[in-house]
């Protein structure tokens, strides 16, 4: 049996191999922090000991600045569905370039892609486009707060929408909840007061969040919820609790509000076509706007027409300098006529075909893990237990020490990119090459970090 320094020196290993093969990315890290609180512009990008600089991308592979090559498992937190430089949408985008990126104006590229998601998406009528997916959830929450006439949404303990005030509310779940977890803000900054307008219940439970409606129905707008979390935790829903939900929400009268911005991507109609359960309005984004910058909301048309400026005086103000831009727009359309449903059901395979072998490579290891999601987008949880609601994921990265961390950094080192959560996102462009080539990295990277494991994380190994 090993000492801790054992544990010690594979961290310095990991960490000293990554900084061999960096050395360019360091430079520029040091440079970009005299510019760049950190050095990056999103927290979400950032890990130590500091980023690694892509420079180009082609199909399912990056390049970095130091020539190395990685298969792109993180696919820009799932937004990159074709990959990167797709010829037949850079040739689009490039063509719309050469006639202006945006005017000011009305244009036919936004109808377009409006008119090709609503064909889509069964539940969505009408539709408005933002820049991002966080405008896109709040704009979603403030036009059903408008049409209901009142404050509160309720949204999933452990739930990510974005980062405006008004979902910066137990991003981390509550874990000493007995039963209904406590609501809190999540981080400095976010005024206490946003609680006046937010109620969290816990995922994957239909019965505390009957509780809630049946105390408070009379205050609440609408329930926000991802069909599937991603950020949380990649929990799927259990069996009937999306149905569930609509149920609840037309007995207690309140809105429906689904958020599609990552989950878009599992079924031509979004993951309420694949479980055949239509939402009051949907918040869309990433695979939607091509690689370029994009969120949309949309919904029953009676809760749209809020928006139409012809509707009256008391209309729904909703602008944006760059939102329905001609370069997102003709992006997108040539991003979603490319995905059609064969497509999506030959990534949703290899997804699954990547879950059944990591699956199988924890237990030939003994390593008390699962690999937990749905089609093309797959999470480690680090537990064997069932991962049912956030907090459950959440707990499964505890105990762990910087086993996550780790096993980026050397999966970084082996040539293969995700995110330091643990995410696999797959892509169109992959085949079972990139596949094959994710679970040799997986493989290896776990035997080099068993010595850590066994240590650090004890409770991961059997026997
Ligand atoms: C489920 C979900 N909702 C909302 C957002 C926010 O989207 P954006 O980063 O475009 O603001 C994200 C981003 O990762 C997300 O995963």
């Amino acid at each position: 049996m090993k000492t801790v320094d054992g544990a010690a020196q594979i961290e310095s290993e990991v960490e000293a191999r990554y900084r061999e093969r960096t050395a360019g990315s360091r430079a520029r890290h040091v440079e970009a922090q005299r510019y760049l609180p950190g050095g990056e512009t999103r927290s979400s990008t950032w890990y130590a000991p500091y980023p690694t600089y892509m420079v180009s991308g082609d199909g399912a592979w990056l390049k970095d600045c130091d020539g190395n090559r990685y298969a792109d498992f993180l696919n820009n937190y799932t937004s990159l569905i074709h990959g990167h430089a797709q010829p037949a949408l850079v040739e689009e985008a490039a063509d719309q370039l050469t006639r202006g990126t945006v005017f000011g104006s009305a244009s036919e590229p936004q109808m377009a892609l409006a008119k090709l998601l609503i064909e889509r998406v069964a539940s969505i009528e009408m539709l408005r486009f933002t820049n991002s997916g966080t405008e896109a959830t709040m704009m979603m929450m403030r036009a059903a707060r408008a049409f209901t006439g009142r404050d509160i949404i309720v949204k999933m303990d452990g739930g990510y929408h974005g980062s405006h005030d008004f979902v910066e509310v137990n991003v981390s779940p509550d874990l000493d909840a007995a039963e209904q977890p406590a609501a809190q803000v999540e981080g400095r900054g976010v005024p206490d007061s946003v609680l006046n307008a937010v109620m969290v219940a816990p995922y994957n439970d239909l019965a505390s969040l009957e509780k809630l409606l049946s105390e408070h129905h009379h205050r609440i707008a609408g329930i926000i919820v991802e069909p599937m979390p991603n950020a949380g935790g990649m929990a799927p829903p259990a069996p009937g609790y999306l149905r569930g939900l609509r149920q609840l929400a037309d007995q207690y009268g309140v809105l429906l509000l689904f958020d599609e911005i990552v989950t878009l991507r599992l079924s031509s109609g979004g993951l309420q076509e694949a479980e055949d359960v239509l939402p009051d309005m949907t918040a869309l984004a990433k695979i939607i706007g091509g690689g370029f910058p994009v969120g949309a909301f949309g919904g029953r048309a009676d809760i749209m027409a809020q928006f139409s400026p012809a509707a009256g005086a008391d209309f729904l103000y909703h602008s944006g300098t760059f939102n329905g831009n001609n370069i997102t727009m003709t992006a997108g359309v040539a991003a979603m006529n490319l995905l059609d449903q064969a497509s999506i059901d030959r990534i949703n395979d290899l997804g699954d075909r990547l879950a059944a072998d990591i699956n199988a490579i924890f237990g030939s290891m003994g390593i008390r893990a699962q690999c937990l999601g749905y089609g093309s987008l797959q999470q480690i949880q680090w537990t064997d237990a069932p991962v049912i609601s956030l907090r459950h994921a959440a707990r499964a990265g505890q105990g762990i020490g910087r086993l996550r961390e780790l096993l980026h950094l050397e999966l970084l080192n082996r040539g293969v990119y995700t995110s330091n959560r643990g995410m696999f996102c797959i892509s169109t462009p992959m085949n079972d090459a990139e596949i094959d080539f994710a679970l040799a990295a997986l493989e290896g990277a776990l035997l080099t970090l068993a010595p850590y494991m066994r240590e650090a994380a004890p409770r991961l190994l059997r026997g």
